[in-house]
């Protein structure tokens, strides 16, 4: 019959004036028929169905009393609210779906720590420390794709937009802090997930330099990507000229996979796109 329940949970419903359903009532008669209808409403119906579905059943019950012209009828319009409400059952298990896949895909955690770093999500309060302590050096930025700021109204904004990014899963920007004493910051990882690939980005306050800071906590972002089910890789790349940013890559357990050509656009150096490495773990 068509309203039978199909392998696997997946249901095939007929359509209201399908000749299938016709024939079936006349075959095996308008009450049977009902019945399969009912049948099949309390065999499909999953936790939550919609009201929509218990009046279908109710009014399939009703209809078995009624003379069979006006029971085809009825069933007639009962399958084509069916159809209708298993429509809505499926557009809700899809939203459900995505749902799932969305708690299913990577994210650096709000908060971590390594032996010697509190690591935690950007906030806009952070803005005034971001300033003072990296985002207007020039010596900082200098392999950066971006230029130093003037004024801190740019750097509250890229905080503002760093929280777009976070909640929109797209990019992870945090900022290292010590971990005894929170509310000094000293550098900051971004990690930037796309499908199985995770990218990164970090820079360490200049006074900080040389403390093994950023080899720590991108050893640790790095492993902790690769635990992950659906992350396979983890990838960096760094201008040719940043021997130290090269060297924290092989310290975070990366090895060098690529020169790149013209890749990395670095506007403090130079107009035009320059060289690069990239370096990657994988598992
Ligand atoms: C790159 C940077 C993040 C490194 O941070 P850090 O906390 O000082 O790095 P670590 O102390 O963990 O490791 C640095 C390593 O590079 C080495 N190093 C430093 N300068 C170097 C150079 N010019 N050439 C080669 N190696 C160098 C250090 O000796 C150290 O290695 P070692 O421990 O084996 O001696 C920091 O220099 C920085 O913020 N630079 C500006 C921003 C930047 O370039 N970010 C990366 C963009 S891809």
């Amino acid at each position: 019959m068509g309203c039978a329940p199909q392998h696997e949970g997946r249901w095939r419903m007929p359509r209201p004036n399908s000749r299938r359903l016709r024939c079936h009532m006349q075959i095996t008669g308008v009450r049977e028929c009902g019945a399969a209808v009912q049948e099949s409403l309390i065999l499909r119906r999953p936790a939550g169905a919609s009201k929509d579905e218990a009046g279908v059943r109710h009014q399939a019950q009703q209809a078995q009393s009624l003379p069979a012209s006006r029971q085809e009828r009825t069933l007639l319009s009962l399958v084509a609210r069916l159809q209708w409400a298993t429509m809505i059952t499926n557009t809700n298990k899809s939203r459900f779906e995505n749902d799932y896949e969305m708690a299913q895909k990577y994210r650096l955690p709000e908060e971590f720590v390594t032996d010697r770093f509190l690591v935690k999500r950007i906030i806009p309060s952070d803005a005034q420390a971001i300033f003072d302590g990296w985002n207007s050096d020039p010596e900082v930025t200098k392999y950066l794709t971006w230029k130093p700021h003037a004024e801190l109204r740019q750097t509250l904004e890229a905080a503002e937009r760093s929280h777009c990014e976070w909640e929109a899963g797209t990019s992870f920007p945090a900022v290292i802090c010590l971990r005894h004493q929170p509310s000094e910051l000293v550098g900051r990882v971004d990690a930037r997930p796309a499908g199985h690939k995770v990218s990164y980005g970090w820079l360490i306050r200049r006074d900080r330099w040389g403390d093994g800071i950023a080899s720590e906590v991108i050893r640790w972002a790095v492993d902790h990507a690769l635990s992950h089910p659906l992350i396979f890789r983890t990838e960096a790349s760094c201008d040719v000229m940043n021997g130290a940013s090269a060297r924290v890559m092989e310290k975070a357990g990366m090895t060098k996979e690529a020169f790149l050509q013209r890749y990395l656009l670095h506007p403090n150096i130079s107009d035009v796109p320059r060289d690069a490495f990239l370096y990657s773990k994988v598992r």
